[in-house]
């Protein structure tokens, strides 16, 4: 087989074998075939498109590249979240210990953040003590007990992945849906769960900034994920605006906490409940997802899902006092009001603009190498069709510098007040 004819039959319109996918994959993961033809394939890849079947085997191909994270020593059946990303996510620290609440097992491989704020693992070590640095047998041991354990990513999952994610970066190949549809899926499988559940974002702070795509992008990870024998499913939300109040690492772990308690910001609340349902139902605990509700609705109201969190939180080292004592979580020296310059309703909140304001404060990296200040970060005080008067705060800025002035521009430019305006849908709908 020759390179050069693959990326011949692709640009013609034509279609991959499964032995030619492997054979790329395989080659390139090797260094056998260079980046400019795969980067070339990637380019025909995006004008000519993959059908689902070389969108699963290109999956796979990748899945295959690297290491396997085997999960079958768990007992049940592994549900997996995953979200395409957004500002103020804090959707993973609630459901993990809500969902466990109800013995399904949560074994979670998380990464560290890149961009607005840091990942799970990052948000999670703003606890004093807590830690993911764990061995294989205990992250086994501790979910089968325990029914939720996170460690830090292990084994060399997906190479392939990360060359050629990589390589798309900088050859203007990023967006296309088989291609991230199949860097995404790789991942998640490579990972072991039995089922995932993809929160797929729209709007200004995600990939896919309208909800058709998101719905194309949807359907394109549910197919891979159903074909290849792993039950998939999908919640598109919105994401033009910033997801709770909280964006930041030890802020959004005081929301989580609060959600926990059904204190928590509605639209938090509900995209939680939307996906979690989706999980318990998956996981085969209940057996229609009005039920699967009513168990989620259950455990946080009897209190069940907050000693989750504690005893999650305790079983990796943490000290789980924060949970009744969220003051004792990393703070920032400064907090700093900014208010509304005229009456009016909140009719815009960008939501990636406002995650790069946080992530100039210190809460996210800018790029891997940045250190990153779990204190800090930006509260909203108002969403998108809150009234506003003159005077009052729109956000909190909770930050370890004096002069914030360059994040104060940052949100002013960002949040824009109207006449009138009411709240955007937050869930758009679910592909199955
Ligand atoms: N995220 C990924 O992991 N891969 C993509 O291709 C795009 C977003
Ligand atoms: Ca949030």
């Amino acid at each position: 087989m020759r390179m050069v004819d693959l990326i011949e039959k692709k640009r013609d319109g034509g279609e991959l074998t499964t032995e030619e996918i492997n054979f790329i994959i395989e080659g390139y993961t090797k260094g056998e075939i260079p980046d400019y033809q795969v980067s070339a394939l990637a380019m025909a890849i995006f004008f000519k498109d993959m059908t689902q079947r070389e969108r699963a085997d290109l999956t796979m191909a990748m899945v295959h590249s690297g290491d396997t994270i085997d999960l079958s020593e768990i007992e049940g059946i592994k549900v997996d979240k995953h979200s395409t990303g957004g500002v103020g996510d804090t959707t993973t620290l609630v459901l993990a210990p809500l969902v466990a609440a109800l013995d399904i097992p949560v074994a979670k491989m998380s990464g560290r953040g890149l961009g607005h704020t840091g990942g799970t693992i990052d948000k999670l070590e703003s606890i004093e003590g807590f830690h993911v640095e764990i061995e294989r047998e205990e992250f086994v041991e501790l979910v089968n007990k325990h029914k939720i354990a996170v460690i830090g990513q292990t084994g060399n999952l997906t190479p392939a992945d990360k060359k050629l994610y990589a390589l798309r970066d900088v050859t203007g190949t990023v967006d296309s849906i088989s291609l991230i549809a199949s860097s995404i899926m790789s991942k998640k499988i490579a990972a072991g769960s039995d089922a995932i559940v993809l929160d797929v974002k729209t709007g200004a702070g995600a990939f896919m900034k309208t909800v058709d795509d998101a719905k194309a992008l949807a359907l394109a990870m549910v197919s891979i994920g159903n074909n290849v024998g792993r039950n998939t499913m999908a919640v598109i939300s919105d994401m033009s605006q910033p997801l709770g109040f909280a964006i930041g690492n030890s802020l959004e772990v005081k929301e989580a906490i609060d959600t926990l308690k059904g204190q928590g910001p509605k639209d938090l609340e509900e995209l939680c409940l939307a996906l979690g349902r989706q999980m318990v139902y998956l996981a085969k605990k209940a057996s229609s997802l009005e039920e699967a509700e009513e168990m989620l609705k259950e455990v946080i109201k009897n209190g069940k899902a907050l000693e989750k969190f504690k005893e999650f939180i305790r079983n990796q080292g943490g000290n789980p006092d924060v949970v009744d004592h969220p003051e004792q979580l990393p703070q920032a020296k400064y907090q700093i009001e900014v208010p509304a310059k005229e009456d009016g309703v909140v009719a815009e909140i960008v939501a990636d603009e406002i995650g790069t304001a946080a992530m100039w404060l210190g809460a996210g990296r800018a790029t891997k190498e940045s250190e990153i200040d779990l204190a800090v970060g930006l509260m909203l005080n108002k969403k998108i069709g809150d009234r506003v008067k003159k005077g009052e705060s729109l956000v909190t800025i909770h930050a370890n510098r004096e002069n914030v002035d360059d994040v104060i521009n940052k949100i002013y430019d960002n949040i824009r007040i109207a006449d009138h305006a009411e709240a955007p849908v937050l869930i758009y709908g679910t592909v199955t």
